[in-house]
C-alpha cells in the first residue's frame, strides 16, 4: 500500500501541472493620472462582479504616472483580495529598459496582489518589443517571471522562436475583423498550432468594438464591432484557450472600454486634438452584463452553465451612418496593410440587442426608438438551438426613428427584463463630426 502510494505520487508529480482558465482585462494606467484609490477600489469591484480575475496593467515606459497609480492600484487590489499583473508597453513611449522592467518586477512582483502563474512565478505580458526580445532572458532570470508577451505583429511560428523561444506562452492582439467580416478563430488557431508543440498557453484576445479618431496620435479608423462581442465569447468556449484577456477595461481612445467612464479621465481627447470626444456619455456599461454566464462557460470547458438570472442587454450607435461628416475616419486602416473602405461601410444603423435566457418559449422582444415601437426577433440562438438556455441575439434597423432607446424583452406578457438609457439615437452632430463609437446599456 505504501509502495502503491510512493508510485502514485512519483507519476503526479511527473504530469505538467494544468493551470486554471484565467480571465483578464486590459486596464490602460496612462490613462488614469487622477485616480484615487476609491477609483480603484470601484473599478475593481465591477470587474469583481463581472468575473474577471485579474487586471493587466498597461505601463508605458518613463511614465511619471507609474509610480503612485501602481502603489495605489496594488492597494486597493489588496484590500479587495483582487490580482494585478503588468503588461510592459513597448510601443507607447519607446522601448522599456532592461533594469527598469527588472526592478518595477522585483518591486511588485512578490506583492500578495500580483497575479502569479501557478500561485508561484509572476504573470508578465507586453505590448509588442520585438526589438527587445532579447532582454527577456536575463529579465528572467533576476525576476523568474512567467512571459506571455503579445508579439502579434509578426506571426505565430515567428514568436514562439524569438530569443531563443524565452516566452512562454503568447498573446495576440488581433480582436478585430478585416472589413465587412465576422472574426473568425484562424489567427487564434495559428497561435494554439505554433504553440501546442512546446505545450505553452495561448491567451486569445475578446473585445467588443474599434473607433479611434485621434489626429495627434496619427489614428483615425474603424473595425466591425457588430456582433462581435458574443460571437468571441462564443469562440472562446469553442476555441478553449488557456487564458483569455478582454480588450479593453478603460482604453477610451480605441472605444474598447467595457469598464465605466471616468469623466475626469477623458483629458486625452484634448491632448490629441480629437475633433469630438467620442466618449463622454457613451456608457459601455451593457458589455459587462452577460460576463459572468460567458467566463463561466469558457471556464466548464463550454457546457453551458446555470443562468441565475435572465437578462438583457443592447448597443447601437449614437447617429445614423450618413448623419454626419466622417470626420475623415476610414473603415480599416493601411497602417495595418489593410485596404480602406468608407466607414459606413462597416456599421449597420441598427439597434443590437440581446438577451440571457433559459428559452426563448414565448417570449417577446420589444424595441423602442423615441417612443415608436418595433418587434425584434432573435437571428442568433445558442449553440444547442432555439428553446435551449444561452444568449439569444437580433436587431432592428433604426429606420427614421430618433430618441431614446428602450428594449424590453417579455415571455408570456411578462417583462423579464429592461435596457434603457444611454445616449439616444440623433442626428445632431457635436463640431459637425460623425461619432463612431457604440452606446451600449
Ligand atoms: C456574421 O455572422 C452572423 C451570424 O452567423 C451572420 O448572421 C452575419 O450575416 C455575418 N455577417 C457577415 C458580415 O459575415
Ligand atoms: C472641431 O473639428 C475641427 C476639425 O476636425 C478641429 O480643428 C476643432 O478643434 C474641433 N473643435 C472642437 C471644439 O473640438
Amino acid at each position: 500500500m505504501l509502495f502503491f502510494a510512493i508510485i502514485a505520487s512519483a507519476s503526479l508529480a511527473l504530469l505538467p501541472v494544468q493551470a486554471a482558465k484565467e480571465v483578464f482585462a486590459h486596464m490602460i494606467v496612462g490613462n488614469l493620472p487622477e485616480f484615487e484609490l476609491a477609483d480603484w477600489e470601484d473599478d475593481i469591484r465591477l470587474a469583481q462582479a463581472a468575473k474577471i480575475d485579474a487586471f493587466v496593467l498597461n505601463i508605458a515606459s518613463q511614465d511619471p504616472i507609474n509610480g503612485r497609480s501602481l502603489d495605489l492600484a496594488f492597494q486597493a487590489a489588496n484590500n479587495l483580495g483582487f490580482k494585478m499583473f503588468f503588461s510592459f508597453d513597448y510601443l507607447a513611449q519607446g522601448p522599456w529598459p532592461k533594469d527598469q522592467v527588472i526592478s518595477l518586477l522585483n518591486k511588485f512582483g512578490n506583492n500578495p496582489a500580483y497575479f502569479k502563474h501557478d500561485g508561484v512565478r509572476p504573470f508578465v505580458s507586453t505590448f509588442e518589443g520585438l526589438g527587445s526580445a532579447a532582454d527577456w532572458p536575463d529579465i528572467k532570470a533576476a525576476t523568474n517571471a512567467f512571459f506571455i508577451p503579445d508579439w502579434s505583429s509578426v506571426s505565430a511560428q515567428e514568436a514562439v522562436r524569438l530569443a531563443g523561444g524565452v516566452a512562454d506562452g503568447l498573446f495576440s492582439f488581433n480582436a478585430w475583423p478585416n472589413g465587412d467580416t465576422n472574426m473568425t478563430t484562424d489567427p487564434d488557431r495559428a497561435f494554439l498550432e505554433a504553440l501546442r508543440p512546446e505545450d505553452k498557453p495561448y491567451m486569445m484576445p475578446v473585445s467588443p468594438w474599434f473607433f479611434t479618431n485621434l489626429p495627434g496620435f496619427d489614428k483615425n479608423w474603424l473595425w466591425r464591432g457588430d456582433g462581435l462581442w458574443d460571437l468571441r465569447w462564443r469562440q472562446v468556449a469553442d476555441a478553449q484557450p488557456d487564458f483569455v484577456q478582454i480588450l479593453t477595461w478603460n482604453d477610451y481612445g480605441e472605444s474598447h472600454y467595457v469598464g465605466p467612464v471616468r469623466e475626469k479621465e477623458l483629458g486625452l481627447f484634448a491632448a490629441a486634438h480629437a475633433p469630438i470626444n467620442y466618449v463622454r456619455g457613451i456608457t459601455h456599461d451593457g458589455w459587462r452584463t452577460f460576463l459572468p454566464f460567458y467566463i463561466e462557460q469558457y471556464k466548464a470547458d463550454g457546457r453551458v452553465p446555470r443562468i441565475q438570472a435572465e437578462a438583457a442587454a443592447a448597443y447601437y450607435r449614437p447617429a445614423p451612418a450618413l448623419a454626419c461628416p466622417s470626420g475623415g475616419t476610414t473603415g480599416n486602416t493601411a497602417a495595418f496593410g489593410q485596404t480602406e473602405v468608407p466607414p459606413e461601410q462597416l456599421v449597420e444603423d441598427s439597434v443590437f440587442y440581446a438577451a440571457l435566457l433559459n428559452t426563448d418559449a414565448g417570449v417577446t422582444v420589444t424595441v423602442s426608438i423615441g417612443g415608436r415601437q418595433q418587434t425584434g426577433h432573435f437571428s442568433q440562438v445558442p449553440t444547442a438551438g432555439a428553446g435551449t438556455p444561452g444568449v439569444y441575439q437580433g436587431s432592428v434597423p433604426f429606420g427614421t426613428s430618433r430618441g431614446d432607446v428602450v428594449v424590453t424583452i417579455s415571455r408570456d406578457g411578462q417583462t423579464i427584463a429592461t435596457v434603457e438609457g444611454g445616449k439616444g439615437i440623433s442626428t445632431e452632430c457635436e463640431n459637425n463630426t460623425q461619432n463612431w463609437n457604440a452606446v451600449a446599456v
